[in-house]
Parts: C-alpha cells; structure tokens; sequence
C-alpha cells in the first residue's frame, strides 16, 4: 500500500504545485522519499490515525488520499489534523477529494474530535478554494525555510466540525 500512495503522493505533487513552488524544488520530490513516509506512516497506524484511499472501478486504481490524525500543532487548540489530502489531477472537481473529507469528518466526530486543522501552502489557490469551500476558517500563518533561501507561508486552516 506505502508505494500507492507514494505513487499518488509524488505524481500529484507534480501535477499540482507548478503556479506554488519552484520547479527546482519540485524536481528534488523523490517517489522514493514519498515511500518511507508512507511506510513509516502505515506502520505507526493506530485508532487515532487513518488513511483513506479512493480508487476507480475500471480499471482499479487508487486516485486519491487522505491522511489524517491527532493535532501535531501545539499553538492551537484543535484536537484533530488532515495531515495531506491528495487527488489526481486528471480526477479533481469530481467531489473525490469533498467524499475524503467528509468521510474524514465522520471518523474525527466519532471519535469525540471537535476541531480539525490542516496546513495549506499559502499560493496554493486550489486546496484553500476546497478548504474555503468546506468552512475552513484559516488564523495565522507560519513560514517553512527549506535550504538556505526557499520560504514556504503556510496558512493554518481549521474546521469546526459541528459546521462542516
Ligand atoms: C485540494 C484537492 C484535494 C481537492 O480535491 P477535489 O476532488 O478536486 O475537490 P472537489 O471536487 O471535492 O471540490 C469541492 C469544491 O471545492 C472547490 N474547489 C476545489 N478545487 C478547486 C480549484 N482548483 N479551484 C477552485 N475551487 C476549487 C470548489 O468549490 C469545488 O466545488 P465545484 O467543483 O462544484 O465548484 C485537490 O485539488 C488536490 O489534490 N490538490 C493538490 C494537492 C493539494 O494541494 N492538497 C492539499 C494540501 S495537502
């Protein structure tokens, strides 16, 4: 399953972040560093962490993921996070990504979570008009430094679930 998901993870990365981030840098994303992430990911699986996948009949292939859990934000006061959320390209605006998430919410209330965040890239127009769209209200920002010069705003969305 890790290189699955690691395959959907990369090649949607690809597709998705040419207006957000450089290509340099989108170039140094490795299918193969996305297979230890989901590999350690799957391993540490517990009942407080989950993945969903959406996959096409015909023929059967997984498009899209989910992967969500407890809050790794200390500064905020939310009790669960989406940690990432992706959907092919070819199959985006088609509702996969709003049946994951909504799906997300069922699991989070059922277990008691009544917010929920998720960090989006700020240039990222896409995610935040899907964030917007399901309620998301977004409170502060962080930047990200990757090497010596890239800066990364991020914007800390969250969902109340009781609105969602
Ligand atoms: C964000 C993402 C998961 C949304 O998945 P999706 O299946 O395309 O979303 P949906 O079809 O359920 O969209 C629901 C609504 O959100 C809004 N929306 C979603 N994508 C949008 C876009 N690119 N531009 C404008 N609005 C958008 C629309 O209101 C849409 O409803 P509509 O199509 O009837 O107008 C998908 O675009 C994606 O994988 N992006 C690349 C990876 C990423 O940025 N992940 C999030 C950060 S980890």
């Amino acid at each position: 399953m890790a290189d699955l998901i690691a395959r959907v993870h990369w090649q949607t990365s690809q597709e998705a972040y040419t207006d957000a981030l450089p290509v340099s840098y989108i170039a140094s994303f490795s299918e193969k560093d996305r297979k230890k992430l989901w590999s350690e990911f799957l391993g540490s699986h517990g009942p407080d962490k989950f993945l969903l996948v959406a996959e096409t009949d015909v023929p059967p292939k997984i498009v899209g993921f989910l992967a969500a859990g407890p809050s790794r934000d200390v500064e905020r006061n939310q009790d669960g996070e989406i940690y990432a959320m992706y959907v092919r390209a070819p199959y985006q605006r088609r509702r996969i990504g709003t049946m994951l998430f909504s799906e997300a919410m069922r699991i989070f209330q059922r277990g008691d979570i009544r917010t929920v965040g998720a960090w989006v890239l700020e240039n990222n127009s896409g995610a935040i008009a899907f964030y917007k769209h399901h309620r998301g209200i977004v409170a502060g920002k962080k930047v990200d430094v990757v090497g010596s010069d890239l800066r990364l705003n991020q914007l800390p969305y969250s969902f109340l679930i009781a609105l969602v």
